[in-house]
């Protein structure tokens, strides 16, 4: 049981015999017992290998099954951070920023323009604007937000490419919160709402170059995805019936699901997923008689998930009539997963991770909240204070929708490889979480 637990773990994951005969677990050759000693708890780690490695399988499989151009955009919203930007930049992906912030991040990191791509829905004019000057493409969510871009055009040269954002009425099977396809979706355009923005563009000589759509997030089977590509291929044949108009890029999103418990394996793999996509664009294409697309994925997760390794130290122990609680020093602040929409997780004690396991644990955080239960019924070794536990599979959409709750100082981050360990984001501070605040003034009357 727990040596299929360390499948979800980081492939460069091993355990190293300490002089002490104590098995402790590292990651890209660095022990994380030392690690979690100088850098605190919790604490995020992310092995570069695993990263390049997720890469490597996409350009692999996007090169054997497709023949045309292809492309990544890396989906910030999972991590985005200074350090896996350059990352993402300096191994030729684009870099999808949703929103001012995370293309402030994007520009900070250095990412050239041409491989910025600014996604989301409701865009404000100010977020509008930013993306024109920094991005190379921007995927248009609504009409509006066409009618707002118009303007912006004529004041620069440079000006990003626009794909449109399409619902093609099928979503992909995964948590309702993580539906995005159907027809009630609040993501992007019907298709009549397509064809308006074409006209639109056309006549507005607006550089529309793609068409997106993504049907959902974190699912493992991509059948689903077969008949989103074909209404959005029966799309792009009226808009070209109607307009002329032919996408030179086509982006069937990201969303591909990744196992967080040893209960998810064996997963399908990413080259699976892409063969699928690949196959059913290309056949869509020639039944229709379209000419082949530039395919672009956007995967975040299937990137950086498993990448990334949470450890947190455990401090008190409770048992309760029915329960084994393992008390943590983070939880539902640096991951709300579990308690937004259930998800599973799995975890190994960082120290002889393999020695047996006697019963079921519920692994819960400090957050003044019931729902602050990172993983439930897990069967686990004994446990005692002081002990670390790792949590594999953390590496997407936990530090992003993190907070301050109870006043919670955001972790340290770690980037690992090759026996080397670097800081890439600090641990917060207390001053951080004043560093917003005004004192109320005196003259006000209490
Ligand atoms: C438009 C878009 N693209 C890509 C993604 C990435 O999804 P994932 O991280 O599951 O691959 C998302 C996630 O919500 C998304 O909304």
């Amino acid at each position: 049981m727990n040596e299929r637990r360390l499948e979800l773990f980081p492939p460069t994951t091993r355990l190293e015999k300490m002089p002490t005969g104590a098995d402790h677990l590292s990651i890209g050759g660095c022990d994380l017992t030392t690690l979690a000693e100088q850098y605190g708890t919790p604490l995020y780690i992310y092995d570069q290998a695993t990263l390049d490695g997720a890469v490597d399988e996409y350009r692999a499989a996007l090169r054997h099954t497709y023949p045309h151009a292809t492309g990544i955009t890396y989906a910030g919203k999972a991590f985005l951070c200074v350090a896996i930007a350059q990352w993402a930049a300096r191994r030729g992906l684009w870099v999808d920023c949703t929103g001012a912030g995370e293309i402030h991040i994007a520009v900070t990191a250095g990412v050239p323009r041409a491989q910025i791509l600014v996604h989301g829905v409701n865009k404000s004019v100010a977020v509008l604007a930013a993306a024109v000057t920094h991005a190379g493409t921007i995927v248009v969510d609504n009409l509006i937000e066409l009618h707002r871009l118009a303007p912006l055009r004529k004041r620069e040269a440079d000006f990003p490419d626009l794909w449109l954002r399409v619902r093609p009425g099928v979503a992909v099977e995964t948590h309702s919160y993580r539906q995005t396809g159907q027809d009630d979706s609040k993501f992007g355009m019907s298709s009549a709402e397509a064809m308006e923005a074409v006209l639109f563009c056309c006549q507005q000589d607006l550089p529309l170059a793609g068409v997106h759509f993504h049907q959902g997030s974190h699912f493992h089977d991509p059948e689903p995805i077969g008949p989103g590509v074909d209404r959005v291929l029966d799309l792009i044949a009226t808009l070209r019936q109607g307009s002329g108009w032919t996408p030179a890029y086509l982006s069937p999103g990201g969303g591909w699901g990744i196992p967080y418990h040893e209960d998810d394996l064996p997963h399908p793999s990413i080259a699976d997923y892409v063969r699928f996509v690949a196959a059913r664009v290309e056949e869509g294409c020639e039944a229709r008689d379209l000419p082949l697309p530039i395919l672009h994925m956007e995967p975040g997760r299937s990137l950086v998930a498993r990448a990334g390794v949470a450890i947190y130290r455990v401090g008190a122990l409770k048992r309760t009539p029915h329960r084994r609680w393992l008390l943590l020093d983070g939880g539902m602040a640096d991951n709300i997963r579990p308690a937004l929409y259930g998800a599973r997780y799995s975890a190994l004690p960082v120290v002889s991770p393999l020695r047996p396991v006697t019963d079921q644990a519920w692994l819960a955080g400090p957050y003044c909240e019931s729902g602050d239960v990172l993983i439930s019924a897990l069967p686990m070794p004994d446990v005692q204070p002081g002990e670390m536990i790792a949590i594999p599979a953390s590496g997407a959409y936990h530090l992003m929708m993190g907070s301050n709750y109870n006043g919670a100082l955001r972790p340290a981050v770690l980037w690992v490889s090759k026996g080397q360990a670097q800081l890439i984001q600090r641990r917060e501070t207390l001053e951080d979480l004043v560093d917003r605040d005004l004192a109320l003034q005196e003259s006000v009357a209490v």
